[in-house]
């Protein structure tokens, strides 16, 4: 069956169909992201209006972009442009889209194109989770995902960071989470203090590559407590407090990627610990990781190393869907509408929790 996906729940218009057959077998047809990250950077985060405003903008493009392979394959590229995606939409199966959580104004843009274009064409459509595509995207591993379960998944963005145990598709229980900030802001908040810009993630790694992360030692919040929640509110004011404290005039680059170092060491230290601890107790066949953060290479390398160790399995996404798209909003759809005889809701939930 073919799927379109649909995601537009913070800075990216993004549309996808895949093509699922035989056992699950997942071939992404297309993939189209329209970034809004160089309108946000110089606000030095997403600014939720101007995010729904540039959804309006693009999103009947990025639409007629992600049909296009399909329509080709489909042989109907001589037709007129509206009848060509009236005839590409004829083989599509199932609509899926984003419905939360996420930014209410951008959420509402990709939910009402979804309805629109499901009942022009007349097709199912079903509403979906953001965690839930992001624990989807590492069925686009090249490995084998059969026996799993009971998985336990580390959800680390811009907006979450989630412990999730998965004892199946769609049985999902949050065993652990941020009680403040997100893993992914507190990299932005330390970008914005280093200097580095938006979004800071990859600009706080980059630096932090063979650099120092003992030379300045920073807090590990919460490692030791016995729940499996998270905070970085505080990680991010020690190094706002250890630039105070350095009294320099002007930080240098070498500094610079020594406190990127050092900060990118505890994020990581506090989630691998936590994340190998509950798996153990939980008795957990395989961790899966996921998430705009997920790209961080130092994160994928030491969960790597400890789930090795553990003789648990080990899945994570390839780094192209690692940040938001929509190939894991349609992955989502297609195991929703597997497992449920009925359609789920499609109204939107800035605040939709897994
Ligand atoms: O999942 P995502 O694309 O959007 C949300 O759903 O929030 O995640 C974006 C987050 C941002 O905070 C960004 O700084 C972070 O992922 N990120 C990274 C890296 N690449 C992106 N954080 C650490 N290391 C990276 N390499
Ligand atoms: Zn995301």
């Amino acid at each position: 069956m073919k799927i379109l996906g649909i995601e537009t729940s913070c800075d990216e218009t993004a549309m996808s169909v895949i093509e699922v057959s035989g056992k699950d077998k997942i071939k992404v047809l297309s993939n189209v992201v329209s970034s809004q990250v160089k309108l946000h950077a110089k606000y030095g985060g997403v600014v939720p209006s101007l995010a729904a405003r540039e959804h309006v903008k693009n999103i009947s493009h990025v639409f007629k972009l992600a049909l296009n392979p399909v329509r080709s394959r489909e042989g109907s590229q001589h037709a007129s442009a509206s009848n060509g995606i009236k005839e590409t939409m004829k083989n599509i199966d199932l609509i899926s889209v984003t419905r939360g959580p996420g930014l209410g104004p951008a959420l509402l843009i990709g939910l009402t194109f979804a309805k629109t274009i499901s009942w022009l064409h007349k097709k199912s459509l079903i509403g979906v989770s953001h965690l839930e595509g992001h624990i989807y995207s590492n069925w686009l591993s090249e490995k084998n995902m059969k026996d799993i379960f009971p998985a336990l998944n580390l959800i680390v963005s811009g907006g979450h960071t989630e412990l999730v145990l998965m004892k199946d598709h769609g049985r999902f229980k949050i065993i652990g989470e941020t009680m403040d900030d997100a893993v992914g802001e507190a990299f932005d908040k330390v970008a914005r203090l280093l200097g580095l810009g938006y979004p800071g993630g990859p600009a706080v790694s980059k630096i932090a590559k063979k650099r120092n992360p003992d030379k300045y030692p920073l807090p590990r919040p919460m490692i030791n407590s016995k729940n499996y929640d998270f905070s970085y509110s505080g990680l991010k004011t020690a190094v706002l407090y250890l630039i105070r404290d350095l009294n320099l005039k002007k930080i240098d680059e070498q500094t610079k990627a020594d406190i990127a170092s050092s900060f990118q060491r505890s994020a990581v230290d506090v989630l691998v610990q936590k994340t190998m601890r509950a798996a153990k107790e939980f008795e957990v066949k395989s961790v899966l990781l996921s998430g705009g953060v997920s790209a961080n290479k130092m994160l994928r390398s030491e969960l790597q190393k400890n789930t090795t160790e553990a003789g648990i399995e080990y899945f994570q996404p390839p780094m192209k869907y690692t940040t938001d798209n929509a190939v894991m909003i349609a992955i989502a759809g297609y195991f929703n509408h597997k497992q449920k005889t009925e359609l789920s809701s499609v109204v939107m939930d800035a605040n939709l929790s897994l």
